[in-house]
């Protein structure tokens, strides 16, 4: 008798130890970035991102353990599908997160849709993206979203000829579409375009071909990081500034986190973008705090880090809103028309199209009492959505 009495305490002491632990067991977050390749300043940036909103809000949400979870896509679309596929069925992930190229992301969409698996897009910026799953929603920026203010700034300023620029693939393809239509409606004149490759692109011949063609202006997408600062240095030693030909372009080719590898090239660049160092606000003193906590002080941080913090800062709410049990439909509800004080400004994410609705601010490139380069916001555009939705 005291023997099955014994038994039966312990299979009910076992049952709820077995119960407690899965209340604990961690939220895993898988992060599909670049950590290597040409575009491992992505994954850098996102990592530090991640890690700095962790070191900021404590790593613990809704009595769960946040765990990330890192895998490298390479810069390659099928690699980023395996590695997502292996995070989702042996890892178990609660979220799938990361997502610097917009084709890595297109080639996991399918997958959070067939996994049911929400899937927060950090920086990947094509239009298109938030389309191609109900799953995923977006805390960074679309190129159309940025773009437009861009052409139409230009068209205020006295700015009527001029020639694109943009990386041959989904982004560049949306900023070139949307400059020309905003900047043409406007009264504005095309006077020629280019798409340069997205491997090693060598800018000298295409930059020679736009100082021929004397436009006012050079409108210019760039993915961040190696390829803008391949360009600045191109766009100077051609001399293009010099030629009278004015730069303008989407925040992306100015970005903070390389731009002190530029020289003073960038100096009085006029680009349009979500996020900069030099914005001021609490939120973005204690986003550039915890990040260089992480990341030590030489390495600037960039908006795909903010893309990183604002996207963690939405897996966390999600966590808390569902007491600690992610479901991929019920964390989709919770997601749609989240508000968040972002490093940036405030972001909501759209209900409809689950891209965010954010100010988008025009920036001039200006050196501080520091030395050291800055995009300095001078004026802004208020609640932009992407407007090719
Ligand atoms: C993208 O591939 O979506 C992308 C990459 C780099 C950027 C912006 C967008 O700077």
């Amino acid at each position: 008798m005291f023997k099955h009495h014994l038994k039966l305490l312990a299979s009910t002491a076992a049952l709820l130890l077995a119960a407690n632990a899965s209340a604990q067991a961690p939220l895993k977050i898988g992060m599909v970035v670049e950590t290597s390749g040409a575009f491992a300043d992505f994954g850098m940036q996102m990592m530090n991102g991640a890690r700095a909103y962790m070191k900021a809000h404590g790593d613990t949400v809704a009595g769960r353990k946040v765990e990330l979870i890192v895998k490298d896509t390479t810069g390659v679309p099928d690699v980023a599908k395996r590695v997502a596929q292996e995070l989702v069925t042996n890892d178990k992930v609660d979220f799938l997160a990361g997502f610097g190229l917009t084709p890595s992301a297109l080639a996991v969409a399918p997958l959070a849709t067939e996994a049911k698996k929400p899937m927060i897009v950090m920086n990947a910026a094509a239009s298109v993206i938030t389309t191609r799953s109900p799953y995923i929603a977006r805390v960074s920026f679309t190129l159309p979203q940025v773009t437009a203010p861009m052409a139409t700034w230009a068209l205020r300023n006295g700015i009527k000829k001029v020639y694109t620029l943009v990386a041959d693939y989904g982004p560049g393809i949306d900023a070139e579409t949307q400059f020309k239509k905003t900047f043409t409606a406007g009264g504005g004149q095309i006077v020629g375009d280019v798409r340069t490759p997205m491997r090693n692109p060598e800018f000298a011949p295409f930059l020679q071909r736009i100082k021929d063609a004397r436009p006012q202006a050079v409108f210019v997408f760039l993915p961040a990081g190696e390829q803008a600062v391949g360009f600045m240095k191109g766009f100077a030693e051609r001399e293009l500034d010099k030629a009278g030909i004015k730069l303008i372009a989407t925040g992306d080719v100015t970005e903070d986190g390389v731009i002190d590898a530029m020289g003073d090239a960038p100096l009085g660049v006029i680009t349009t973008q979500h996020y900069s160092v030099a914005h001021d606000s609490a939120e973005n003193k204690a986003f550039l705090k915890a990040y260089a906590e992480v990341a030590g002080t030489k390495q600037r941080a960039n908006f795909m880090a903010v893309g990183a913090w604002d996207g963690m800062a939405a897996m966390y709410e999600v966590a808390r809103r569902l007491n600690g049990n992610i479901d991929g439909d019920k964390a989709m509800e919770v997601l749609k028309g989240m508000k968040i004080d972002s490093p940036r400004g405030p972001l909501t994410i759209d209900p409809a199209t689950r891209d965010p609705i954010e100010t988008i601010y025009v920036r001039k490139v200006e050196k501080a009492k520091d030395g050291k380069l800055y995009n300095v916001e001078f004026d802004q555009f208020q609640n932009v959505k992407d407007p090719t939705k």
